[in-house]
Parts: C-alpha cells; structure tokens; sequence
C-alpha cells in the first residue's frame, strides 16, 4: 500500500485527494492547508484522512511515502526540496518551480536521494493529446509545419504568478510532448491589466528546429473558457478540443498542394485541397486519475515518468525565457 499526503487543499488539491483515494495500492492518510475552512470541508468529505494545517507533520510521518504538492507555484521549490530531503517521492503541480535554476536543485536531489519527482503536466495524460501525438508520430499529418494553442477563460487569477507561468505551462510541455523536441528560442509579449506586476494576457511564440513554429495566446481576462490546439502537418490538420463532448479531435483532410503550370515551364501553382473531416473515437479518461497511476506505477517500480524531473526542467527553461522576453516587450531570448 502506497501511503499518500497531500500538501495544499485549495481548489485543485481536492481532486488529488478524489483521483489517488480511487486508485487500489495507494491510500490517502493525511491531507495539509494553512486555511481551517479548507480543512474543514476535506474533513466532511473524507473523515478518514487526516487534516492538519502544518506539512512538516505529514513529512515527518515515516508511514507517508510520497506527497502531492499542490500549492501556490511560488511555494513548490521549497515544499518540493523539503518533502525530497525527507525522504519521500513527490508529485509536484505546475510549473515545478519559478526559474530554471530552482528546478534543476530539484533535479539534483531527487537523483541524490533516489526518490521519485513528478511535475503535474496533466494534459500529456489527456487521451486527445495522446491520440493528436500518435498521428504525428505514424506521419499521418505528414511533416509538422506549425501548431496553436489557444488557453483562456475568465479566472481563476493567480496573486503570486503571470498568467505564462500558470496557463502556457500546459501548452509548452504539451509543444515538447508532441514534437519530442524543445524550442530554441522564443518571443513574447504580454500586458498587465488588473495588477501592475503579473502580465494577464500573453502571446507567445516558439521557434523550434527544423523551422516548426508554435504560438500560444493565454488569457485569465477572457469571455470564453477555450482549450484548443491545432497542429497543421504537410498533409493533414488536427484540432483539438478540450471542451468539446463529442469531437475532441478532429483530423482535417485539408492541405495545398503544388502542380506545375502546363504553359509555363518550372513553376508550379498552389492548389487548395478540402477533403473530409474525421472524428477519431477516443475513450476520455480523467487525464488526472490516469496521472496519478502513473505516479503511483512510478514509485512502486522505482522507474522514470513521463513527466519527471528533468521534463519539469526544460518546461521550466522554455518558462524563464518567456519571462525574460515579456520584461523585453517581445525580444528574441534563447531558451
Ligand atoms: N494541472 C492542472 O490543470 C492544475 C489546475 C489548477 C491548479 N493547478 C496547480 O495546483 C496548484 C494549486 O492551485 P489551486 O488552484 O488549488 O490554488 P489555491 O490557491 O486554490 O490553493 C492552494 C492552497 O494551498 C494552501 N497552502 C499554501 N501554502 C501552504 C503551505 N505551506 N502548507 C499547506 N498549504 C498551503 C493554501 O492555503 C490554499 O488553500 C498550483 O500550483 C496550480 O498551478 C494545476
């Protein structure tokens, strides 16, 4: 039996607590806020586990073999190098930490103590994902010219990081999943609506080898909630849509191609080409609860994740160059 904590009880702490209280072999025995209310409503929900409102309680807790940070990013560094130095293996949320150089101390510990990290990139557990990068992978898209996504709603607004840190999070590492490469450089602009110090809104691109280039616009400031990706192959193009209930990807049979002219000798035209769209099925898992297996697999196996240390690392560096562009209102930063 895998004892679990969970450090962090706010709005997404509970469904750590709901997804790993699911999984057989795995048992949630203690749960930590700094707010009683909190405590107070996980109590009604889940008499068994415990509650307390100091963490170090669940890290000194020798039953506890691994903990969920789910916290404000700005506290997961030190929640995250306390919990590895105790001893137990963590599953960290979102980004791993604020800069590069936070994520790869982390790093450094976790293969020094030998304890399994995880960084919650949830999306690469999601099935759409999963399938979109299975037909980038069989070259059913052909050669990969360019990809968007779009991440917006209204809220909810963090108070200790911009909107690139804790929205275009999911799309980079989703980017890096689907490519299997890391951009080398990226722009990014941003503007500072509600407070003077966290950008709102931020567009930003990535540039990655081989000329692919990928944008993201993020947005806590926005009418519509929308969690979109579109990946344009040489042959084919892919949308996926996280809020759709019937077709979360879609595969477009649409392309241009090149005819050479008969009259004209060398030079070619370019030819729309619309063909059928296909709706893929796919069978939607709570990307949350096939991520905490993961997790779970990865602590009994003492084998590698998915999203493990140094995947958290180099979303973290293609983070931190996005920060440096915003304070340059655009520049290019290498990553
Ligand atoms: N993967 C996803 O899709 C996803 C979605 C939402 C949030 N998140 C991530 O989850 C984390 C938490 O987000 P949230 O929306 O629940 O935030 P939140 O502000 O609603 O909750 C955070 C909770 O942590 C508690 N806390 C802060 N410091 C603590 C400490 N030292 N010890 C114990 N408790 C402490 C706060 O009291 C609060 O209740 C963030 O890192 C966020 O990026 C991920």
């Amino acid at each position: 039996m895998v004892n679990i904590g969970i450090i962090g009880c706010g709005h997404w702490g509970p469904n750590h607590i709901r997804n790993f209280s699911g999984i057989s072999g795995c048992s949630v025995v203690a749960c930590c806020d700094l707010d009683n209310n909190r405590l107070n409503h996980i109590k009604k929900i889940y008499p068994l586990v415990k509650a307390v409102s100091d963490y170090k309680v669940l890290l000194k807790d020798k039953s506890i073999i691994a903990v969920v940070i789910s916290t404000p990013t700005s506290t997961h560094y030190r929640l995250a190098k306390e919990a590895l130095l105790s001893g137990k293996d963590v599953l960290c949320e979102k980004p791993l930490a604020l800069n590069a150089k936070e994520a790869r101390e982390l790093v450094f510990i976790a293969r020094q103590k030998k304890r399994i990290l995880m960084v919650g990139h949830v999306f690469l557990f999601n099935s759409g994902i999963q399938k979109m990068k299975e037909y980038i992978k069989n070259k059913t898209l052909g050669e990969i010219y360019y990809m968007r996504a779009t991440r917006t709603n209204l809220g909810p607004i963090r108070n200790d990081v911009n909107v690139a840190l804790d929205l275009a999070v999911h799309d980079i590492s989703i980017f890096s999943f689907l490519l299997e490469k890391e951009p080398v450089m990226v722009n990014a602009t941003g503007t500072k609506i509600l407070r003077k110090n966290l950008e709102d809104i931020a567009f930003i691109s990535l540039h990655y080898p081989g000329s692919v280039l990928a944008n993201i616009q993020v947005s806590w400031l926005d009418p519509r909630k929308v969690r979109e990706i579109t990946v344009v192959g040489e042959k084919k193009m892919a949308v996926w849509d996280d809020l759709s209930a019937t077709d979360m990807l879609r595969i477009y049979d649409k392309g241009v191609i090149r005819e050479p002219y008969y009259d004209n000798f060398g030079e070619f035209q370019l030819l729309i080409r619309e063909g059928e769209v296909a709706v893929p099925k796919i069978n939607a898992t709570e990307p949350l609860r096939v991520q905490s297996q993961h997790f779970i697999d990865s602590v009994l196996t003492r084998k590698n994740n998915l999203c493990d240390g140094n995947n958290g690392l180099s979303t973290t560096k293609v983070l931190e160059a996005v920060q440096k562009s915003l304070a340059r209102n655009g520049e290019a930063v290498k990553v």
